[in-house]
This record gives C-alpha cells, structure tokens and sequence, in this order.
C-alpha cells in the first residue's frame, strides 16, 4: 500500500504517574516526537516532489542527500519513541515470557547475563540501546545506536527500545553516567513486559509467515 502521513499517537504511559521519571520529562519528550513526527512528514513530500530529472545528486552535499539522510533520522526518531513510549507505564520487575525464554537460550548466562549486558549497553550507546529480534535467524540481541538512526542492522525487528539521550533523564537523574544508571533502573521499573512480548509475538509471527510463504513457493 503507498505510503500515508504519520501522525504522533497517544500513550497509556501519559496517563499515570512512573516511578522516578517526572510527567516534565514525558511530556517534554512528546514534543520531540511530535517533531519527529512533522519532519518525517515534511522530508517524505519533498522526496517525492522532487524533480528528479533535474535535481543535483552529489555525495558530498545535495539537496537530496540531505533530505535522505534526515528522513531515516526523523522517521526512526518517530518509530524509536513510539515504541520507548509505548512500554512504559507498566509494573516492571523480571523479564517474562517469550522474551526472557529467548535471552535465557541466547545468552551463556541466561537472563542474568542479559540483564547485566543491556545495562552496560546503555552506558556504552550515544543515544539508543535496541533488543531486536533477527528475522533471518530467530535470534535475539542488544543492539548499541549512537543516534536514532544509526547502527541498526536490517531485518532486526526493535523489541525493547532504551533511550539513552540525555533528554530522557537529564532533567530528573542529571546528566552524568551516574545519572543515566539511575534513570536506566527508573527505565526498567516502569517497564511494561505484556507489551514487549507482543512486539516479539508479531516480530516471531512475521518471521513464520515468511517462512512458510517461503516453502510455498
Ligand atoms: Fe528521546
């Protein structure tokens, strides 16, 4: 189907009070969403309004280029927050279900490890810590992002989604490493896991359907 606006949605996680991270700090985020919103909107109409018989395609600056490569910073803006906002809001507490089933085969130390490991990544990423599910292969990984649109690897389907911008804790954990260490455990405490399990069941069920679209053919 071709492609429709994005619009900015709403959140359960905007309704309620969360542990440690202020309603400020949510709702400031929010108008960075709404901006990425609007910028993937206006990037997206002028690549398709282009006159590309006459437009300049140079790798070292363009128009075009410029737009390209903003359109997959606002566009992945809009998709990270998306999902960021749509897991918060929940009880916290142990990863469950598919998801910790998935860590606990991935990891040599199971979820354990993982939660140590994801922890580190958030200390080790710019902006950005993924858990993605692979659909070429089924597995599931911490992905380190610097920026929203940058060290993402194909076909990995975003399950967890961590921002580590200062934006997202600066104001209520401030902006130092420890900081961030506190916010990632407020992160994790407000953590709704019902909801990254879902992520993973669609993400497993495309994976199928490809599969079997795939020995049909
Ligand atoms: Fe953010």
């Amino acid at each position: 189907m071709p492609w429709d606006e994005i619009v900015a949605r709403k959140f359960p996680a905007f309704e309620k009070e969360l542990d440690g991270i202020s309603k400020t700090t949510m709702d400031n985020h929010y108008k960075l969403y709404e901006g990425y919103v609007k910028k993937t909107n206006e990037c997206r109409k002028r690549l398709v309004e282009f006159d590309y018989a006459e437009i300049e395609g140079n790798q070292v600056f363009s128009d075009l280029r410029a737009v390209s490569v903003d359109y997959t910073f606002a566009l992945l803006g809009f998709k990270n927050h998306d999902l960021y906002f749509g897991h918060l809001g929940g009880e916290g507490g142990e990863p469950s279900g598919r998801f910790a089933e998935l860590l606990e085969g991935e990891y040599p130390g199971g979820v354990e490890m993982w939660k140590h490991a994801v922890r580190k990544a958030a200390s080790a990423a710019r902006g950005w810590v993924m858990v993605g599910y692979d659909l070429n292969d089924g597995s599931i990984f911490n992905y380190v992002m610097d920026t929203q649109n940058l060290w993402a690897v194909y076909n990995m389907v975003p399950i967890l989604a961590l921002d580590v911008y200062e934006h997202a804790y600066a104001g209520d954990f401030g902006a130092t490493p420890d900081g961030r260490k506190q916010y990632v455990e407020a992160f994790f405490n407000n953590l709704d896991w019902d909801h990254v399990n879902r992520q993973l069941a669609q993400a497993e069920a495309a994976r199928k359907g490809a599969e079997e679209a795939g020995a049909n053919e």
